[in-house]
Parts: C-alpha cells; structure tokens; sequence
C-alpha cells in the first residue's frame, strides 16, 4: 500500500478526536453543531459495535487529525450470509489534499474489509471523484439514488 508521508500516522478514532474530525469533515458536508453530549452518545455507539463501524484518522507530523473515513460491514443473508463493506465520509483537509492520504485511507479502509471477510465493498461518490476512486481499484457499478427525509 502507498507509504504515509514522514511523521504522518494512522490509527482508529478517538474520543479526543472531536473538534478536530469534525473539521476535516466540513470539506465533505454541513457537519452541525455537535455538543459533547451528542458526540460521547454517538463515540460509545460506535466503539461497542466495532465488529460493524471501523472510523479511521491520519494524523499529520504535528498530530493533528488531517483526514478521516469510514467503514461499516453490512451483513446480509445472500451470498450465503455474506458481508458487504460500505466505504463512507472520505474526508482530507483541503491544505492536504494531493498527498495520497485519501490513497492510503481507502487502501486502509479495503484491508479491514477484506479482513473482515468482505465480499465486495462499495461506495457512492459524485461524478467529480470518479478518477479518484477510479485510482483506487474501484470500478463504475451503476448509479445512486436517495430520497431525503
Ligand atoms: N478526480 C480525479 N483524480 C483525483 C481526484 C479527483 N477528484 N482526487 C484525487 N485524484 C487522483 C490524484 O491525482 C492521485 O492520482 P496519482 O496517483 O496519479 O497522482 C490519486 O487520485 C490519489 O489522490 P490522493 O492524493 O490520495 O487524493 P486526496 O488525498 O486529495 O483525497 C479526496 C481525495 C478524498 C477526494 C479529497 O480530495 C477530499 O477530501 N475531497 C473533498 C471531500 C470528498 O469529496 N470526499 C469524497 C466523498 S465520497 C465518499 O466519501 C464515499
């Protein structure tokens, strides 16, 4: 897998994460104003069904958290009861974009899978990030749909 840059390292979420995650997370979407309460509620969520949730940082060679994303193992009854990995909230602070984290977070993210026994993982992504996942392995399959409540 594509090396880190030197000092840059990468580990699970943690609980002191918060403002910091939640920064990297604003180059995604609207994040909202999350209290404490509302943060420890949804970390021990979390952390108890890590069998499902795996929520990975990279941290920068001053420890900061610089990028982060997600993978939740679905389990399913076809595919003899098979498992499937949804890759979720790829996020890289802006000033560090283009330094292959993104690479390195998705190509971390396809090893819990696998290891996980993932027959397959897949994601939504608009037509912008095509090339990046394109760069990953991922292959076109199709397109999403949602209805937003
Ligand atoms: N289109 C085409 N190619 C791209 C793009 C893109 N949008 N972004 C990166 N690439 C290429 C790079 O040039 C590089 O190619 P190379 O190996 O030939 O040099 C390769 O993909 C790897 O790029 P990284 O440096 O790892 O990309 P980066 O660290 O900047 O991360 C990401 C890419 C995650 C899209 C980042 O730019 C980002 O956070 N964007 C804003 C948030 C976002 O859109 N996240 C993804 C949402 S989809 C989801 O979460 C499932």
């Amino acid at each position: 897998t594509t090396a880190l840059p030197p000092g840059y390292t990468i580990r699970e979420l943690q609980k002191k994460d918060k403002a910091e995650v939640l920064e990297v997370l604003t180059v995604l979407t609207t994040v909202g104003d999350i209290s404490n309460a509302a943060w420890d509620e949804r970390f021990e969520y979390i952390s108890k069904h890590d069998d499902t949730y795996t929520i990975l940082c990279i941290l920068d060679d001053k420890g900061r958290v610089c990028a982060t994303g997600s993978l939740i193992v679905e389990r399913k009854f076809i595919r003899n009861c098979g498992l499937v990995g949804h890759i979720e909230d790829i996020a890289v602070a802006r000033d560090q974009q283009g330094k292959k984290l993104g690479l390195r977070m998705i190509n971390a993210l396809d090893y819990i899978a696998e290891k996980a026994g993932c027959y397959k993982s897949i994601l939504d992504c608009s037509e912008s990030n095509r090339g990046f996942y394109e760069k990953c392995g991922f292959k076109f399959a199709g397109i999403e749909m949602a209805r937003y409540y």
